[in-house]
């Protein structure tokens, strides 16, 4: 599997065999977190129901919002380069506490037939093209879904599961990140059944997700842990785009939703 952030690791060897500065391999060792690059591992992508079709540098300015511990040689990406209020933005945080304007289309682009935001599918393109590397298959389900579609998808899983288990699996139109065209569900090849299902996670193509899923800009947005924050249901399937150093910002300071690093609502209820 390519590493897609081996850049560390190159210039580190690069400098122990020409040995310019016997100083530098300290310097190397601690510029590779450790722990290594892994995605904030959710503690399970199981719910309690079955589912469901649908610095330690001292000029440094101190830790980013959200940041809960610093790392030698990286202080983050600048929190406020994107907004999360603004539906275009990459790191627009839209759950069930805020609305988009049902109104709203992203800019969209095709992968597998199906519609993206063209930052988001040229990221899932090189995920899905480093799965198959690593001999999993994976299916695109759904990507983006105008709030039209989006009423259409969540009253039918009103229809069929009853409203108070449906509000926990699908969004009300306006408040869905496939909305955005910054969402991607993803299926397995393996066992297809599992699609859209707590199963999911255990199914080969799942848990490549949890190990890779963050090395290519996304989130598993709904897990077991933060279902609070969130307000839905685990999805071990669904992936929110936020690109590639925020993705690693937030793996590797080990903030679990956009809502703690942004300090913005989130949660159950609708306003
Ligand atoms: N299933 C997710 C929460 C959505 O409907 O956007
Ligand atoms: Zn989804």
């Amino acid at each position: 599997m390519r590493d897609p952030r081996p850049v560390h690791g190159r210039a580190c060897a690069s400098a122990v065999v020409l040995l310019v500065v016997v100083g530098l391999l300290a310097a190397c060792a601690s510029a590779t977190p450790a722990g290594g690059d892994a995605a904030p591992v959710p503690e399970g992508v199981t719910s309690p129901a079955g589912r469901d079709p649908a610095a330690d540098d001292p000029s440094s300015p101190g830790p980013a919002p959200g940041a809960q511990g610093g790392h030698a040689g990286d202080r983050g990406p600048d929190l406020s380069a994107h907004s999360p209020d603004d539906p275009s933005s990459p790191w627009v945080v839209v759950n069930k506490a805020r609305p988009l304007d049902r109104a709203y289309v992203p800019e969209l682009t095709e992968v597998r037939g199906y519609l993206l935001h063209p930052a988001a599918a040229t990221d899932l393109t090189a995920l899905l093209a480093a799965a198959e590397e690593d001999g999993v298959h994976l299916t695109v389900r759904s990507a983006y879904r105008s709030a039209e579609y989006q009423a259409r998808v969540h009253d039918g899983w009103v229809a069929q599961l009853g409203r108070e288990r449906a509000e926990q699996v699908s969004a009300r139109p306006g408040h869905s990140e496939h909305q955005t065209g910054l969402a991607v569900d993803l299926g397995s090849t393996t066992q297809p059944g599992c699609d859209f299902s707590d199963c999911f996670g255990s199914t080969p193509e799942g848990r490549w997700l949890v190990e890779h899923a963050t090395d290519f800009g996304f989130l598993l947005r709904y897990t077991a842990a933060n279902q609070d924050l969130t307000g839905f249901a685990p999805e071990g399937w669904h992936l929110r785009h936020v690109g590639r150093e925020l993705s690693a910002h937030l793996a590797r300071e080990r903030v679990d939703t956009l809502e703690e690093l942004f300090d913005v609502p989130g949660g159950d209820r609708y306003p």
